[in-house]
């Protein structure tokens, strides 16, 4: 177990593929209404783009980034990667307003299904990776004390809506009634939810994610789509409060089920939080002395990075929260142009005619 001071407070970001950047942007900026808070390309691909998403300035938990790769082929979810990242909404109303406006913009849109800790609608974006929109609450405690989440495997809570027991035409029907043109303030979406990946062994995944990065096993429950399959959760929780933007959570799969395949609408890594950059050196002595392989830091302009992979094989990082996307750009022009670091810089205009105007 690592010491608390090594126990992460959330995730900091998620990084997913895109084939086609022009629609990644209309899509997650014009349809979802997250704001585009940096135009770069790919320290380690400078060919290809770097888009990164989040709130108005791009805090940790809220940013979601793209690698422009169209020539690459289409991933699939499978075991050791990512099979959705949801998004957080305040209400069930804000969530059918989202239902609404996706459905007008020709996004086809399921559920919502009541989970009993939140409601979710389902959908996917242009390059296939599966997203979802839940709601705050009602949260975890719905069926287990608040200090004790994740103690003992719980059936899911009695509201729940099971695979076989729903009624699929009325959760089809329901929808806001009015159409959803903009946007509105109370609908905007507020950063990563949970994400949601596949684990071939959930009590490795368990030891590790504990001895790793500090987070805590939330709850032990079952998948509500194929109530065969496990379904646990973890998240930075401090034996009474879970941390907003922090729930992991893996279905548990048959050993030697069919593996993850890395490309286009897949995710590619996910980020966790460091808060300074000595809590990230201490991290990366305590990964190595754990016998985990991790990366050298690496300076991402923004924030520092180590990577390191989970026993099912998923790349994990851990960034650190500064120094922020405010360090080459102020507030309001946040995405405006494209951002090159120094070292990048002399290459501008051979980088510029690569790429594809957005
Ligand atoms: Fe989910
Ligand atoms: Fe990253």
């Amino acid at each position: 177990m690592p010491p608390s001071a090594l126990a992460t407070s959330g995730f900091h970001h998620i990084t997913m593929v895109s084939s086609d950047a022009r629609r990644t942007l209309a899509f997650y900026r014009d349809l979802l209404g997250i704001r585009l808070v940096k135009r770069t390309v790919n320290f380690d691909d400078p060919e290809a783009y770097h888009l990164y998403f989040g709130d108005a300035t791009g805090a940790p938990g809220t940013i979601l980034t793209f690698f422009e790769w169209s020539g690459l082929p289409r991933g699939r979810w499978g075991i050791g990667g990512i099979h959705h990242l949801a998004l957080g909404t305040a209400t069930a109303e804000t969530q059918l307003m989202w239902k609404r406006r996706l459905n007008d913009h020709g996004v086809p849109v399921s559920g919502p299904l009541n989970r009993g800790y939140f409601r979710s609608i389902y959908f996917t974006d242009p390059d296939g990776q599966i997203l979802e929109v839940a709601t705050r609450g009602p949260g975890y405690a719905v069926d287990e004390p608040p200090d004790a989440l994740g103690r003992e495997e719980v059936s899911p809570p009695a509201d729940a809506q099971i695979v076989g027991h729903r009624d699929e035409g009325a959760i089809r029907a329901l929808t806001h009634p009015e159409p959803v043109p903009e946007v509105t303030p109370e609908m905007r979406l507020e950063g990563i939810h949970h994400i949601t990946g596949i684990s071939q062994d959930l009590v490795r995944a368990d030891e590790f994610y504990h001895a790793a990065l500090g987070l805590r096993i939330i709850k032990k429950t079952f998948n509500q789509d194929d109530p065969a399959t496990r379904h646990w959760f973890w998240a930075s929780y401090d034996g009474t409060t879970v941390a907003p933007h922090s729930s992991l959570s893996f279905f548990g799969w048959p050993r030697g089920g069919r593996a993850a395949r890395p490309g286009v609408g897949q995710t590619h890594h996910i980020a966790f939080r460091a808060a300074t950059s000595e809590q990230q050196l201490a991290w990366r002595d305590h990964l190595e002395s754990s016998g985990i392989a991790v990366t050298e830091v690496l300076d991402r302009t923004y924030f520092r990075s180590i990577y390191f992979r989970a026993p099912d094989g998923l790349l994990l990082e851990i960034a650190t929260d500064g120094p922020g996307f405010l360090v080459d750009e102020p507030a309001e022009r946040l995405g405006g142009e494209l951002r090159l670091p120094a070292w990048l810089e002399p290459e501008r205009e051979r980088i510029t005619s690569a790429l594809v105007p957005l």
